[in-house]
């Protein structure tokens, strides 16, 4: 996955249009792919990123070695305060993963200045995050249990209207949401099938379940239905939906 997350973060960054100088907090920045895209793009006063994983702390502190960025451990429930209020209080890719995401986006603002920015997005996951939607799709048609593991199924939340809907209720103001596309391109039929079989997450601990001959039957189903091109390769988009909105 953090094959297209940099470049999302690079996407949502731009999106956001936060002027120069601001202070960021970036909520569950895992391997530290936004706040590198903020000091990249946007010219921070500072960068905050935290995550509950200390292992991911350490790998975003090797990643950004940026003198206006640090890092803590700090999850939702728990957010590091700024005495002054943050510019911006953003979140990429983890908001489907908190465990109250309504609890999270309250706090988030209250910890955002009058007038700041609060932002999230997510992928399009019973939508057009397609290279998920492809294999869920055929993971269904050969085990029906997918279904209950399929994140489009799982995270209702991930569309416009459900994260507009999320960010009004917590009291966010000007509300906007926007798709976001990335190109995910694949060589050839291997090196997309291949992170499946031994990766970490929801669709590659499906795979681990299959027996030979079922796991056999997924790769024909998905090589039928995956879009080819002449060479070989694999061309797919994966959208994700940014929201954004300002404390009063
Ligand atoms: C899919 S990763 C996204 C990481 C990064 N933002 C990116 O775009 O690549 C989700 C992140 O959310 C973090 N996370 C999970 N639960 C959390 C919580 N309760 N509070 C803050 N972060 C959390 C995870 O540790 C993980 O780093």
């Amino acid at each position: 996955m953090g094959r297209w997350s940099r470049p999302l973060a690079r996407e949502f960054v731009g999106w956001l249009e936060v002027p120069v100088s601001a202070n960021w907090l970036d909520v569950g920045t895992g391997t530290g792919v936004v706040p590198e895209a903020v000091c990249d793009l946007s010219d921070p006063a500072s960068v905050l990123g935290c995550d509950p994983s200390e292992a991911f702390v350490a790998a975003a502190r090797e990643r950004v070695p940026d003198p206006r960025f640090e890092v803590a451990v700090a999850g939702v429930g728990d957010l590091p305060r700024r005495e002054r209020g943050y510019d911006a209080v953003v979140s990429c890719l983890a908001l489907n993963f908190f465990p109250h995401p309504d609890a999270a986006v309250e706090e988030q603002l209250e910890l955002t200045k009058p007038g700041g920015v609060i932002a999230a997005c997510v992928w399009d996951y019973s939508g057009e995050m397609q290279f998920l939607r492809y294999f869920w799709d055929a993971a269904t048609r050969v085990d029906p249990r997918a279904a209950e593991l399929d994140e489009g199924q799982r995270f209702p939340l991930c569309t416009p209207d459900g994260l507009e809907k999320l960010f009004e209720e917590a009291g966010a103001r000007s509300v906007r949401s926007a798709g976001i596309e990335v190109p995910t391109s694949f060589s050839d039929f291997d090196d997309y099938w291949r992170p499946f079989l031994g990766g970490t997450g929801p669709a590659p601990s499906f795979v681990a379940t299959l027996s030979e001959q079922q796991r056999d039957a997924l790769s024909a189903d998905l090589r039928e239905s995956l879009p080819e091109g002449e060479d070989g390769s694999i061309a797919l988009v994966a959208r994700a939906w940014a929201v954004a909105g300002r404390r009063a």
